[in-house]
């Protein structure tokens, strides 16, 4: 990690849970905690509850559950330094200058100098499409149907007719040549010496995840050629690793993003409400955007042109795709070309429709297939049935590959039994692995399992809840008690903050920096059971921590080495509290 950890914990405890999440869901106060509508699923009645006492906020409908740090992460898709950073801001806490390298610290000034051009140029553009010179801009992106609210949000601006404006505008400000040259907004030829790459266009800044200003693609106004110019690759623009539109969608909340080909198509999408759709920079797909896609949602819509070279886009991006992780749909266009003409002609709802329509990757390849085949021949019909089956054979789970099976039977003409030999023969032959999904047999060792992980949970909550249990807890259970890694992990904390009188669950969530785990971690103190009268409370404690330590020793004994005498006289100790246990009496 980056920052020590007594700063991240004095970020951590400078920002209010309660405070920071108000800004976002509505919370009122039921007993101690508040509840509100939970951000992360949808929901009519609030099971989101943030806890003042413990710094966190869980929801028992989703499961969803963190400290601030995690909220950040989620809510606004923030990397771990992100969400320390903005709340360091927040709270006016000054965070440590990182070390550097020399030469790291070239790249960054020269990064940051880059940067910082680039949103002068912005600027200038932005300025410009709004004073008289910029009129054609104005009512050209107008003419294209763009509110001045969708024009502010993107930044749109305009290169004037002059090939030196912003040129003269920047060297104003004290930029220097060897800077203008590194930013690549500008052009040197012998003759003219330096000028303006983009003149005459609107302009579109292109924004990284953070809404930094890193590139710029400017299009003509009529039907010139080329219709686009982009910014060249600088020390801050990587067009493999930039999405348009990302900075906004990485927060629309929605369940998938949609990949789309142009800034047109994103601006318009956008405008019409779907705030979740993005587009790389003029070229095609690269598995670093599918691996940048990941981060932010595990299924893309592609809603590419509805032409050929859209189709072949798709082709290549749904393997991709794939194989980060992301699950892929087609969305059919047609008779529209691409989704800014869709929108125009047939408005959002109908969009919404061809969203939730959208086909299933694997078909689309193989309606694509079929096209290569003449259908009405029989000996490349079964050529197309063999490449099918080929297909269907790469899929890892045997359900995968009847489902898929089946789908085809229901859409062509060939019988479930035949298509499937014919999947079962391309098996044979060896090459794709076949991993089957796991026997019913071991259902019910995972039910047990689950009992026993919703006890330590239980006991992870109470100590956090009622630290006074402590001294009786610990007697009986340790943290090696506890069954896996993360519990392990979250007991040993929870137990030395014990220890030391200062209970503070939300600390423990920050010493895992997948905020996945951060969730896991948080639902460890956020287990539920109703117990209500101090009989209950005793009788329910007693049997928990019966069934943590009846299952630790059951697992200690199976691991047992015989020669192990130490370990086993505590084993035999073990055993003997587990039955004193009976006599425990414990109130809160
Ligand atoms: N593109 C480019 N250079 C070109 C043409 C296209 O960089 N000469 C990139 C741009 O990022 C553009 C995307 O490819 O947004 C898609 O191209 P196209 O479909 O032609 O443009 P649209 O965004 O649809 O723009 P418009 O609707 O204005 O035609
Ligand atoms: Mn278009």
């Amino acid at each position: 990690m980056y920052y020590p950890d007594e700063v991240i914990e004095e970020v951590r405890s400078r920002n209010d849970i309660v405070d920071v999440i108000s800004g976002y869901v509505k919370l009122q106060r039921k007993g101690s905690s508040y509840f509100g509508l939970c951000p992360f699923h949808n929901e009519k009645s609030p099971s989101f509850s943030v806890s003042p006492g413990k710094q966190m906020y869980y929801c028992f409908g989703c499961g969803a559950g963190g400290n601030v740090f995690t909220f950040l992460m989620e809510y606004e898709n923030y990397s771990f330094q992100e969400a320390v950073k903005t709340l360091a801001d927040r709270a006016g806490v000054a965070l440590p200058e990182i070390e550097y390298s020399q030469e790291a610290k070239r790249a960054r000034d020269e990064k940051n100098a880059v940067l910082e051009v680039n949103r002068e140029a912005a600027k200038y553009y932005y300025y410009l499409l709004r004073t008289p010179e910029g009129a054609p801009g104005l009512e050209y992106l107008k003419k294209r149907g763009l509110t001045a609210e969708t024009m502010q949000r993107f930044g749109l601006g305009y290169a004037g007719r002059y090939s030196d404006g912003l040129y003269r505008y920047l060297k104003k400000k004290g930029v220097s040549d060897e800077l203008l040259k590194k930013s690549g907004l500008m052009q040197v030829n012998e003759k003219q010496g330096m000028y303006d790459k983009f003149w005459n266009r609107v302009m579109f800044p292109i924004m990284d995840l953070n809404g930094k200003v890193v590139g710029f693609g400017g299009r003509v106004m009529g039907d010139a050629k080329p219709k686009y110019l982009n910014s060249p690759e600088t020390a801050v623009f990587d067009k493999s690793r930039n999405l348009y539109g990302l900075n906004f969608a990485r927060s629309s909340r929605k369940k998938q993003l949609l990949l789309c080909e142009g800034y047109m198509d994103v601006i318009s999408l956008h405008q019409a409400g779907f705030t979740n759709a993005v587009a790389s920079l003029g070229t095609a797909l690269t598995s670093q955007h599918a691996s940048l896609l990941k981060r932010f949602t595990d299924e893309a819509v592609l809603t590419y042109d509805s032409d050929e070279a859209g189709i072949r886009a798709a082709l290549r991006a749904i393997p991709l795709l794939k194989e980060a992780g992301v699950t892929a749909k087609v969305l059919h266009m047609e008779p529209y070309k691409d989704p800014d003409e869709f929108i125009k002609a047939q408005g959002a709802e109908a969009f919404q429709e061809r969203i939730d329509q959208a086909e299933n990757s694997f078909l689309f390849e193989i309606s694509v297939l079929e096209k290569s085949f003449d259908m009405s021949d029989p000996e490349e019909k079964t050529k197309f049935f063999q490449a099918v089956a080929r297909k269907i054979s790469g899929f890892e789970l045997e359900v995968e590959r009847e489902n898929y099976i089946e789908a085809i039977t229901g859409k062509y003409q060939i019988s479930f039994q035949g298509l499937r030999k014919m999947v079962m023969n391309w098996l044979m032959q060896g090459a794709p692995p076949v991993r089957e999904a796991p026997k019913s047999g071991k259902r019910k060792e995972k039910e047990k399992e689950d009992g026993i992980l919703k006890s330590q949970r239980l006991i992870l909550t109470w100590l956090a809840e009622h630290p006074g249990l402590y001294p009786s807890v610990r007697q009986y259970i340790h943290p090696e008690d506890f069954s896996q890694e993360l519990y392990q992990k979250a007991a040993k904390l929870l137990f030395d903050q014990l220890e030391k009188g200062e209970v503070n669950p939300a600390q423990i969530l920050s010493v895992f920096e997948d905020p996945e785990e951060q969730g896991q971690a948080a639902a460890l103190f956020h287990a539920d059971l109703a117990v209500e009268t101090p009989k209950e409370w005793d009788k329910a404690l007693r049997e928990t921590l019966a069934k943590i330590m009846d299952y630790s020793i059951k697992k200690k004994t199976a691991q047992m080495d015989p020669a192990d005498l130490q370990g086993l006289q505590q084993l035999v100790d073990a055993k003997r509290r587990l039955q004193q246990l009976g006599r425990l009496h414990i109130s809160l």
